[in-house]
């Protein structure tokens, strides 16, 4: 199809037409939730080692319908992970993959040669070792494609998944832990399939400038799976792994549930809510009651990130339940823009998806009772900064953006060859992150995890004082975080600060920055 002749401006590579896209999944019997498989390494010598394999495959996402996909060690996504805080790992990774590609282990705090950036790129046919020592705490990590302006279609087409990282301090706590069975990771990402059932990848300006959506939940893999609960309590752990789609999940009927973690650790104590907003790169860890027998269903608003009149606003607002009908608040579209429809075909994107549907099994396991407190976080005295640094988001908009000059940190587009900041190891630091863009960004740093010092001036809210590695900066706002660097110099090889909105990210909406000694 000419490009031309349907009146899109830009319009590169094999991409395929949102006007063929096809809803697949209707009629289509309902599939058990997948969980993938827990891969804890091999011991050799002091080192637990992974052997991880990029490839293509075939999925079926669809009954009777092949999808080609990216994996690791699987056709779509790859295993869950297992590591232990203190241990050496080692993780070889090969590609049988026809491009350039690159994994990233995402939240962790390890040396730059490790990270799994842009600069540590896997050639087809190739392979990379990472070695390093996990020093985080128990939470839920995440693994994926870094590769220089192909992060996007990679992780859409696949390439993903998920870490846990396990510490006695959490172990020793009473919290459902049995992975699979009450310990269920979720990467939700939304999809777009034709009617062939291929993915649908698009860079058509529309496509850059909002992040690739799709209006097809697949979790772990499955779309709108459906989970027998042999247990009373369940701890799910959220991790949003689409491109650009925010979320706020909430059960159907309104319930409260805890969160008890954020993106690097448990809360200092459990969250009683009834809903958690999750941006691209954040997780979350909840704990839901399911002991009255009744079925209930995750569900999840996917929120417009567009308007200024959301300017100052707070993160939360009431759960999606089976009876509230609007997909989008008001503070995520400001009232000026929704009345004057000034965003026009900007909006078709908002959607409410179903994310799992939860069957209690007539045979339970009782619940334990839940712990008071969860966990000390670490104290960083905001005294101790050395500077405070300022990073402007924003996306410049009409001819600049449609060559791909818009999308910068400090008015700078990404380059492979600038390191934008350079850090002194052992020293604390204040990253203040301002939004002078139309659209929410899910900033992201890699090596630490920081916390959430104010929002335009205010505490932030519970659900954000726990240990973060991306946060999102709505438009209008100014963020100020609190970071330490510890442990790792290289005076020259970077660590990536990006928007995890990955088409934002290949558009150039990336910094990077050296830890030196
Ligand atoms: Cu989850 Cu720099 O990435
Ligand atoms: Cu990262
Ligand atoms: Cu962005």
């Amino acid at each position: 199809l000419g490009a031309g002749a349907l009146g899109i401006a830009a319009y590169a590579g094999r991409d395929l037409l949102i006007g063929k896209k096809a809803t697949l999944a209707s009629g289509t019997a309902r599939s058990q939730l997948l969980i993938p498989p827990l891969y804890s390494g091999e011991r050799e010598g002091g080192e637990r080692v992974f052997d991880l394999n990029l490839r293509h495959g075939v999925s079926q996402f669809f009954d009777g319908i092949e999808t080609p996909t990216i994996g690791i060690n699987q056709p779509y996504l790859g295993p869950t992970l297992e590591l232990n805080a203190g241990d050496t790992v080692r993780m070889n990774v090969t590609s049988d993959l026809s491009e350039t590609a690159t994994v990233h282990w995402h939240g962790f705090h390890l040396p730059a040669r490790a990270d799994g950036g842009p600069h540590q790129p896997i050639e087809p046919g190739g392979s990379w070792t990472a070695r390093f020592d996990v020093r985080q705490r128990a939470s839920m990590f995440w693994y994926h494609s870094h590769a220089h302006r192909r992060s996007g279609p990679q992780v859409y087409q696949g390439l993903a998944g998920m870490i846990y990282v396990r510490d006695s301090a959490s172990e020793a706590l009473d919290l459902p832990n049995d992975y699979g069975i009450d310990d269920i990771p979720l990467v939700v990402q939304d999809r777009a399939f034709a009617s062939d059932g291929s993915l649908i990848y698009s860079t058509r300006m529309h496509n850059v400038m909002m992040g690739m959506m799709g209006d097809t939940m697949l979790v772990n893999g499955i779309v709108e799976p459906v989970f027998e609960a042999k247990s009373d309590r369940l701890r799910l752990r959220l991790v949003n792994g689409s491109n650009a789609r925010f979320y706020r999940f909430g059960f159907d009927d309104g319930r409260s549930f805890h969160q008890i973690g954020t993106d690097g650790g448990l809360l200092a104590a459990p969250l009683p809510t009834d809903n958690v907003v999750l941006a691209p790169g954040e997780r979350a860890q909840v704990i839901v009651d399911v002991s009255d027998g009744r079925p209930v269903s995750l569900l999840a608003d996917g929120l417009e990130i567009m308007g200024m009149g959301n300017r100052g606003r707070g993160m939360r607002g009431p759960g999606p339940t089976r009876d509230s009908d609007r997909p989008v608040d008001n503070w995520m579209m400001g009232e000026r823009e929704r009345r004057d429809g000034m965003m026009g075909g900007m909006m078709d994107e908002r959607r409410r998806f179903t994310v799992l549907d939860i069957r209690p099994a007539a045979s339970r396991r009782r619940a334990i009772a839940m712990p008071r407190q969860l966990a000390t976080l670490p104290q960083i005295d905001p005294g101790d900064a050395v500077r405070t640094r300022r990073f402007v988001l924003d996306m410049g908009m009409g001819m600049r953006m449609m060559r791909g000059g818009g999308f910068t940190i400090n008015g700078k587009s990404m380059d492979m060859q600038r390191i934008d900041e350079t850090v002194r190891v052992n020293t604390t630091e204040i990253w203040q992150v301002e939004n002078a863009s139309m659209m929410a960004h899910p900033f992201h740093i890699h090596d630490v995890q920081f916390r959430i010092l104010d929002r335009n001036g205010r505490a932030p809210e519970a659900a954000e004082q726990g240990l973060k590695d991306t946060v999102v900066v709505y438009p209008g706002e100014t963020v100020r975080l609190l970071l330490r660097f510890e442990d790792y110099t290289d005076p020259d090889l970077p660590y990536m600060y990006h928007c995890h909105i990955l088409e934002h990210e290949d558009a150039g909406m990336m910094g990077q920055f050296t830890v030196t000694a």
